[in-house]
């Protein structure tokens, strides 16, 4: 049994807390402590109802709970006692000031790391968890061994790779971890240290230690090139509503290429997330504050064809629905920016419900787990919208439905019921490419899939 280590996380959200969660069921010999500056999103950690919405992840935290695994309020106390302290704050866009819109507000970060600096009577090692943009670390070294207390921190970056939706399976079962550190004795000490933890799950070969920089320009970079993959597959999704090709045709004959691969080929309405946006237009940022335009310009590239495909989706439902969605119903089937999630960030959903109510159409929204994020998203904006659990009920006297997440669920709808609540002509526009659409188009709706002719009722 390894020796017992006291591991801190800051920050309680999608990341932070089901990685500690998995980090306390497979180190017992690690007391793991979540603490955050959110009353309630503790709380709500302590209760019956997890404040996020993730599969497999309620068992974890009932087998762990209580055991090893601990959330809290009470920041300093944990910083007092902790060994390790992993930083799992946000980090959004910046909405202001220089950088708006693309480079990373660090200030909840900073703030973190003066409150560690402020509460440590011991060295200790701080981990990035947070994706951060490159050198962060250096300003976080500087702020936290700026003290005069003779206080050491080693500053380690540890990015995330689990997606929402899979993150418990991708952290029990990660193709890699990536572990940082600074190249000296010190530094490989404490990257060793955190490796040791993930050593109790992770076989040794999938825990790759590197220099700090690597660590962080590799989780922008990795993210950058998997929406690449989709801005790719969704630009060719384009030409083949054009040219009768079928994209998922199109995409199994690449994807078949053992050097490409078949993953991150499906084409969508867009993608969504709180990385994928983010990262990109850092790596934009950062390029283009070392005057490498044509960089930050091939990457933004990526961001702006998302961005076309999402306003492409909606001016395809209007074009095809005579030109006028004014006082329309339509019915949005998932408004989270992928299945098994109710996080909204980003969600291509959010655009197409704003196009939408601009056109003044009257959208009502679905979906099994993101309806308040969907509240919370759309509060303040003018228009006529409506929520409704029961996709039955959404559909009822809609004009349109618009596919927006691929929940299962709503491959199993009775179609032929929904179709007889409808108006007509009665629309379907699947922008996940799940749905069943010669058998939609027997029933007797027009369906428009993503990347494929679309079948008109004569
Ligand atoms: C991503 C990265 O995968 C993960 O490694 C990183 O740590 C965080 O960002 P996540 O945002 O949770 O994870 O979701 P992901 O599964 O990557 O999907 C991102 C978006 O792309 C979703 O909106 C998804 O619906 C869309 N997508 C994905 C497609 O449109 N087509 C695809 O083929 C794959
Ligand atoms: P992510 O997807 O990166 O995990 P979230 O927004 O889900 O992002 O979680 C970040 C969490 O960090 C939030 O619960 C927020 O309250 C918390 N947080 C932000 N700043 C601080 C801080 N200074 N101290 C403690 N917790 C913080």
């Amino acid at each position: 049994m390894p020796n017992p280590v006291n591991v801190l996380c800051i920050g309680a959200g999608y990341v932070g807390g089901p990685t500690m969660a998995v980090i306390a069921d497979r180190c017992p010999h690690a007391r793991v402590t979540v603490v955050d500056i959110n009353a309630d999103r503790i709380a709500a950690w302590n209760s019956d109802t997890l404040p996020i919405y993730e599969p497999g992840l309620d068992e974890v935290v009932r087998r762990v709970r209580g055991r090893n695994l601990f959330f809290s309020t009470d920041i300093a106390c944990g910083i007092r006692d902790a060994d390790i302290i992993f930083v799992s704050v946000n980090t959004p866009t910046k909405n202001f000031g220089e950088g708006c819109g693309r480079a990373a507000d660090l200030q909840h970060w900073e703030k973190t790391a003066r409150q560690i600096l402020a509460n440590s009577t011991a060295n200790k090692i701080v981990v990035e968890k947070s994706t951060l943009p490159v050198r962060t670390a250096q300003a976080m070294d500087r702020i936290l061994n700026s003290n005069t207390r003779g206080l050491r921190f080693e500053v380690v970056s540890n990015p995330e790779f689990l997606a929402e939706g899979s993150a418990i399976r991708d952290l029990e079962n990660p193709d890699r971890v990536l572990i940082g550190s600074h190249e000296t004795p010190e530094g490989r000490r404490a990257r060793r240290a955190v490796a040791d933890l993930y050593a109790s799950w992770v076989p040794r070969e999938r825990i790759i230690e590197s220099n700090i920089w690597s660590a962080e320009l590799s989780k922008l970079a990795a993210n950058a090139f998997l929406a690449q993959r989709i801005s790719s597959i969704n630009s060719i999704s384009a030409l083949c509503e054009v040219t009768e090709a079928d994209v998922d045709e199109v995409a199994y004959a690449v994807g078949t290429d053992s050097r490409i691969g078949p993953r991150f080929l499906k084409a969508s309405v867009g993608f969504g997330g709180s990385c994928f946006h983010k990262d990109i237009l850092n790596l934009v940022y950062i390029a283009e504050s070392y005057g490498l335009h044509e960089v930050a310009r091939y990457w933004e590239s990526v961001v702006r064809m998302n961005d076309w495909q999402e306003a492409r989706f909606v001016r395809r439902m209007l074009a095809n629905m005579f030109n006028t969605v004014a006082g329309k119903r339509i019915a949005l089937f998932g408004f989270a920016f992928k299945a098994n999630t109710g996080d909204t960030r980003e969600s291509p959903a959010i655009v197409v419900t704003r196009q939408l109510l601009a056109d003044h159409a009257h959208v009502v929204i679905t979906d099994p787990k993101a309806l308040d994020n969907a509240r919370h998203d759309l509060a303040g904006v003018d228009g006529h919208v409506e929520f409704e659990a029961d996709p039955y009920k959404a559909a009822e006297g809609a004009h349109a439905i618009a596919v927006l997440t691929e929940w299962d669920v709503y491959k199993e709808l009775d179609y032929k019921r929904i179709l007889e609540s409808m108006e007509r002509p009665a629309f379907v526009f699947d922008g996940r490419n799940i749905l069943d659409h010669r058998r939609l188009f027997e029933l007797g709706f027009n369906v428009f899939p993503i990347g494929k002719s679309p079948l008109k009722q004569p």
